[in-house]
């Protein structure tokens, strides 16, 4: 393990250098018209109170990555219909005045949408496959009411196609994974080949169909929700550990991606968990802008770090956990080193 971890932060080292890009995160809906086993603010979730920043609102969190010199901002929601086209455009455009580069995560939408967004200037999108494992992904990701499922890779290749960065990435731990599709997700990392790369542990909601495992034996889990029936020495755990694994492994496949060390790492080791990922092969910190009344309603898994701080207290303790690993913060935008070397090899 400490052999897969040093190689892992000298490629970073080598291909992306010491610096941290630092991505204001603003969570601008939790509305979604989705269903994921998983996920906490899954649309049969009725204990979550729902909200929708208004375009001040997030002008205002879009302005707070401007005073602290971060380089770009990630709009993130739910799969929200209530998110226009128009709107959207309107204030991409906006944050582009403001000289930030853009990253989109708002699900599957349409084509449409994807180039409309592109032209407004949105640079980046961010869509994790979740698992490669198509039936796993089917059961815990139900497709909408009378629609066919949507193939995420296919997407990502179309996103590409458009103009945009691509990120992508799987949760590490879903009852249902085995070591085997956590193997093929990575190596599927290289093949799209993704831009970034976001990973993180699988974590219980207790107001989730998954989440209620302690109720539910996995016999009923597979039985109710389809989930692939595997062997229980094949699961793969939950843990800070492998989450650490599969972010060293991303590094070492992909040495030029962007790879976050993601808020669900920085939860499930509250203490470490953002230094250690940072020293075994991240080189990317997404800092809260969101305004901290709506940050509880954020709710995709329980005790989500950081969420009674205020964007201030954030960034600094963001700069105190560089300092303290010999880290420097990003300067400008921190484009994809993957992209532009595809770019040069192309020409
Ligand atoms: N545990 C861990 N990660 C989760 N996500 C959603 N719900 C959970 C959960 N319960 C992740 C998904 C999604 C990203 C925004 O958050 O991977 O793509």
């Amino acid at each position: 393990m400490q052999s897969l971890f040093v190689q892992a932060d000298s490629l970073r080292q080598e291909h992306v250098g010491d610096q941290v890009h630092l991505r204001g995160l603003i969570e601008i809906s939790n509305n979604c018209r989705r269903n994921c086993l998983y996920c906490g603010i899954r649309t049969e979730n009725r204990n979550v109170e729902r909200y929708r920043l208004s375009k001040e609102e997030i002008l205002g969190a879009a302005q707070k990555a401007v005073d602290f010199q971060y380089g770009s901002v990630v709009l993130q929601a739910g799969e929200d219909g209530g998110i226009e086209t128009d709107w959207m455009t309107d204030i991409i455009r906006e944050i582009k005045k403001l000289g930030l580069a853009i990253t989109l995560s708002l699900g599957e939408r349409d084509d449409r949408d994807f180039q409309i967004w592109r032209k407004a200037g949105a640079d980046r999108y961010l869509l994790r496959f979740e698992t490669s494992n198509p039936k796993l992904f089917a059961a815990i990701h139900p497709p909408l009411p009378n629609r066919e499922p949507v193939d995420r890779i296919a997407m990502l290749h179309r996103l590409r196609s458009f103009g945009y960065e691509i990120g992508s990435g799987v949760m590490i731990g879903i009852p249902g994974q085995t070591f085997l599709d956590l193997a093929q997700d990575i190596a599927l990392f290289q093949t799209i080949p993704l831009d970034m790369i976001g990973c993180g542990p699988y974590l219980p909601h207790p107001q989730t169909p998954l989440g209620q495992v302690a109720t539910f034996s996995q016999a009923e889990l597979r039985e109710k929700y389809g989930l692939p029936e595997i062997s229980p020495e094949d699961q793969v755990p939950a843990t800070a550990e492998m989450a650490f694994k599969v972010i060293a492994l991303a590094r070492i496949t992909c040495p030029k991606a962007n790879i976050p060390c993601t808020t669900a790492v920085a939860t499930i080791d509250a203490k470490e968990g953002r230094k250690l990922g940072l020293q075994r092969g991240a080189n990317v910190v997404m800092p809260n802008l969101t305004p901290i009344k709506y940050r509880k309603l954020y709710e995709i898994y329980p005790n989500k770090a950081a969420i009674y701080l205020t964007a201030e207290q954030t960034h600094e303790s963001v700069l105190q956990s560089l300092r303290e690993i010999g880290r420097i913060p990003g300067q400008g935008r921190g484009d994809s080193a993957a992209m532009l070397e595809r770019r040069q090899n192309s020409f």
